[in-house]
């Protein structure tokens, strides 16, 4: 027993969020600039963890604690030593980079799935994908309930995904498309927004089941403008996308302004992403050369980080 190393990254939804936890399809990209890693050893007992937000003894309360970032590492590291069947005790787990917690990017599963491949690599096993995935949704559920599903794939996917009922597939891109992620900077409340809905749901269960009917066609629709690199198309779906969202109650007066301000600075489109109700909105420019221009107009308007999606640099 040496040190083993995990990694993953931070994800973003092009479309489809919320929809998906109703069974519809969701389009997810990697942020390949926002990623981190974890580093498992031998301890001489207990475990211990050291992260950019807690450091200390892991303990059977941070089950209880989960919503809060600091204990989903713990819970994570708990998670996989059960799953593989060994003693919950000798190791001690390291997490360096940082994905901004609560902003619809995914950290809570970039976190858990990093450390599980760390932990099950420092006992010499390899985690299949779909051990991987379980260990990473059982964390996703303490974390926030009912996931889809969708971060624990799209935060290892080395592309563009395609999620649906449960499954994942690499999406065929023609071109990549110009996106870029930018925060609100007030955090966001996946667990919350995704409660709301189900109680819309509850109430109007035809007013929200046509929601998300109407998010899927977009979805379908992004599908066919990313095969031909209708760039046009794909914004005009996105800007139809971030109307219905906030017609089921889960956009907020910052990201209604931010999406705004990505329009007026010449986005082809732009809505939220993730969660919700905080966070960050996901928006496209005409080229790649132009996100730097609509990063600057986001940041005057207000947002507190930006991250180019496809082409890997980074402007916070
Ligand atoms: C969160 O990143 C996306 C949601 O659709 C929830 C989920 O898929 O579990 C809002």
């Amino acid at each position: 027993l040496r040190g083993a190393v995990g990694t993953a990254h931070a994800k973003t939804i092009l479309l489809g969020e919320h929809a998906v936890v109703y069974g519809r399809p969701a389009i997810a990209f990697p942020v390949a600039s926002l990623t981190l890693e974890a580093r498992a050893e031998s301890i001489g007992s207990g475990l211990a963890l050291h992260t950019p937000f807690h450091a200390g003894a892991i303990t059977a309360e941070d089950d209880a604690a989960a919503t809060r970032e600091e204990h989903i590492a713990a819970v994570a590291v708990r998670r996989t030593l059960e799953r593989i069947g060994r003693p919950l005790d000798g190791v001690g787990v390291s997490v360096t980079g940082l994905i901004p917690a609560a902003r619809g990017l995914g950290s809570s599963a970039a976190v858990a799935s990093a450390i599980a491949v760390a932990v099950a690599g420092l006992h010499g096993i390899a985690l299949t994908p779909a051990d991987r995935f379980e260990i990473v949704q059982s964390v996703e559920r303490v974390a926030h309930g009912t996931p889809s599903g969708l971060d624990a794939y799209a935060t290892t996917a080395a592309g563009p995904i395609w999620f649906e009922q449960g499954r994942a597939r690499t999406l065929a891109v023609a071109e990549s498309p110009a996106l870029l992620v930018a925060d609100t900077g007030v955090l966001g409340r996946t667990g919350v927004a995704v409660a709301e809905v189900r109680a819309r749901h509850e109430r109007n269960p035809h007013a929200i089941e046509a929601a998300m009917e109407g998010i899927a066609d977009l979805v379908v629709g992004a599908r066919e403008d990313l095969a031909s690199a209708a760039f046009a198309d794909l914004g005009e779906r996105m800007n139809a996308c971030h109307g219905v969202l906030s017609s089921i109650g889960v956009s907020s007066t910052e990201l209604d302004a931010l999406v705004q301000a990505a329009r007026r600075a010449g986005a082809l489109g732009a809505k939220l992403t993730g969660g919700g109700q905080g966070g960050c909105i996901i928006a496209l420019a005409p080229s790649a050369s132009e996100l730097p221009a609509l990063a600057a107009a986001l940041t005057a308007s207000g947002a507190t980080g930006v991250w180019f999606v496809t082409d890997g640099e980074e402007n916070a």
